[in-house]
């Protein structure tokens, strides 16, 4: 018997941040194909309804615009999707900004606060949002972060803030992991290598991508849906004993 690898995810709630970006879209549209009800949250509102309009039956999902940034609204948005949904499981939260400077005095407080509110901050408070509606709920549920490569290399291409802002997105995921357990909550990373998006090339000139590129085993950068099916598993009945782990997907970039 073939088991799917979002097997247990039909009808259930998932919120996606990040929904238009290009790892987000191909999150909701897997997550879609599985049979979950999806809300699809970023900063635009055209753009979350045209997503949702482009999925197959839309009127099972719905498009949210919100800037995580607000930290004092996540408490709203989450009750409004669960509301929305009929109930939440689990949480994807694909949303974060790069802002790639070419040496370190190049990097203003202004860089540096965006890169922390929107990747560390709001993933804190997010979290804990979405945990404790989990927890009223009483069925336990799914937290999945994204990180990356970044995490544990300290970046290339003028990202140190960035990847700063990406261990601590790694160690509070551990926390809430240890937190989070006993009410049956699990939390994990997703680090993404290189993923041929705009935010991969923005800042990049072709010699300083083909550099990145040689250090990929495989030889290639990411395609967006091939980050999906790591996320369809994590918030899948087959993950359930899984916590506080960062899953790298790095076509052999980092070996950890
Ligand atoms: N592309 C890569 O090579 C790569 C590598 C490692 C990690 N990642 C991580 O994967 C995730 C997705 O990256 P991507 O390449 O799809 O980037 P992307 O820029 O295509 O998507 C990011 C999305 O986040 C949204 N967003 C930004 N700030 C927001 C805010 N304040 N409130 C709400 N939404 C906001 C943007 O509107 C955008 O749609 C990010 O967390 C990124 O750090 C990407």
């Amino acid at each position: 018997m073939s088991v799917p690898l979002g097997a247990g995810l039909q009808d259930r709630g998932v919120l996606v941040t990040g929904a238009t970006g290009g790892i987000g879209s191909a999150v909701v549209e897997a997550l879609a194909e599985e049979g979950s009800r999806v809300a699809a949250v970023d900063l635009d509102q055209d753009a979350v309804d045209a997503l949702v309009g482009g999925l197959e039956d839309p009127e099972r999902h719905v498009g949210i615009a919100a800037d995580l940034r607000d930290t004092g609204r996540l408490d709203e948005l989450v009750r409004g999707a669960r509301a929305q949904l009929g109930s939440l499981h689990a949480l994807v939260h694909v949303a974060g900004v790069l802002v790639r400077r070419p040496d370190i005095d190049a990097v203003t407080e202004d860089d540096w606060d965006l890169q922390h509110d929107v990747n560390l901050r709001a993933t804190f408070f997010l979290n804990r949002a979405v945990a404790r509606v989990l927890q009223e709920d009483g069925r336990g549920g799914r937290i999945i972060n994204f990180a990356s490569q970044g995490w544990w290399t300290g970046g290339f291409g003028g990202s140190t803030a960035y990847s700063a802002s990406k261990g601590g997105v790694v160690s509070l995921s551990r926390g809430l992991a240890r937190t989070l357990g006993p009410d049956g909550i699990t939390v994990n990373c997703v680090a993404p290598g290189a993923v041929d998006t705009p935010m991969l090339r923005d800042g990049m000139d072709d010699p300083a991508l083909d550099a990145f590129r040689e250090q990929i085993p495989l030889g290639r950068f990411a395609q967006p849906a091939e980050l999906a099916p790591t996320v369809v598993f994590l918030a899948s009945d087959h993950a359930a004993y899984i916590s506080g782990a960062t899953i790298n997907v790095s076509g052999g970039q980092l070996m950890y």
